[in-house]
C-alpha cells in the first residue's frame, strides 16, 4: 500500500523525505488554511520535495470553473493531481480533465455508488473518508471493502485512497482490505512505528551489550 501524507507542512515533509516512504501528498483547503504561505508556494515546494502525486483541490463548484481551475493547478507542476468533490459538477470536470490526461482525485466520497461514478468519470484516485463516516456511528472501513469489491468486479483502475484516517487501526485495516493508498496525518504516520515490545526489547539488547564492556566502531 502506498503511503501519502495529508499535510501542507513543508518542514515536516522535508524531514520525512529521507525515509523514502512518502509516495505522495494530499492537501485540501482546510490544510492550506493552516499554512502561513500562499497555496502556490506550498504546492510548488511540496512538488519539488516529493516526486509522487500531490493532490491540490479546486475551490469552486461549477463544472466549467472546476475544469479551468483544475487545468491551472495542473500547470503548477507535473505531479499535481486535481482534487474535485464527488458531485455531478465534479464528475463532469473529472471527465474533461481525465480526457486531457490530467490526474484527478475525487474527494469527499461517502458511498460505493459515488466511487463507481468517479471510476466511470476517469478518476485516478477515489478518496473515501473513513474517519468522517466513523464519526456518524457507521463503520468507514466497510466502505473501503465495498469499493474494493466494486472496482475488482469490473477491473476499474481508479486507485482507492483511504482518507480521513484517524488511528493506526485504520491504516492496518485499509492495508488488509487492499486499499491502494492511505493518506495519513503526520501524527498517525509517526505512530505506525510504535510498539512497546520494540522499546522494551531494544532497551534489554543495549543493556546486555553494555555489560560486555566492548565497543563497536562506527567507521
Ligand atoms: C484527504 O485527502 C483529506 O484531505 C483528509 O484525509 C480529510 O481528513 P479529515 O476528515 O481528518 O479532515
Amino acid at each position: 500500500m502506498k503511503i501519502f501524507l495529508d499535510s501542507t507542512d513543508i518542514e515536516y515533509i522535508t524531514r520525512l523525505r529521507p525515509t523514502g516512504m512518502i509516495d505522495g501528498i494530499t492537501t485540501n483547503p482546510s490544510l492550506m488554511a493552516q499554512s502561513d504561505k500562499g497555496f502556490e508556494e506550498v504546492l510548488r515546494d511540496i512538488c519539488t520535495l516529493i516526486e509522487g502525486p500531490v493532490s491540490a483541490e479546486v475551490v469552486v463548484t461549477e463544472a466549467g470553473e472546476m475544469y479551468r481551475q483544475g487545468r491551472y493547478l495542473a500547470s503548477l507542476a507535473d505531479n499535481i493531481v486535481v482534487k474535485l468533490p464527488c458531485t455531478w459538477e465534479g464528475m463532469t470536470a473529472c471527465r474533461k480533465l481525465a480526457d486531457e490526461n490530467i490526474g484527478v482525485n475525487v474527494t469527499l466520497c461517502f458511498s460505493a455508488n459515488q466511487a463507481l461514478l468517479a471510476a466511470k468519470a476517469g478518476a485516478m484516485f477515489i478518496s473515501p473518508f473513513i474517519g468522517r463516516i466513523d464519526d456518524t456511528g457507521a463503520d468507514g472501513m466497510e466502505l473501503i471493502e465495498e469499493i474494493r469489491s466494486v472496482y475488482d468486479n469490473y477491473g476499474f483502475e481508479t486507485e482507492i485512497l483511504a482518507a480521513s484516517i484517524r488511528n493506526v487501526e485504520h491504516v492496518k485495516n485499509a492495508a488488509l482490505i487492499g486499499a491502494d493508498v492511505a493518506t495519513l496525518p503526520p501524527k498517525i504516520f509517526e505512530a505506525l512505528i510504535e510498539h512497546p515490545l520494540t522499546d522494551k526489547g531494544l532497551e534489554k539488547f543495549l543493556q546486555d551489550w553494555k555489560a560486555t564492556g566492548q565497543n563497536m566502531p562506527i567507521p
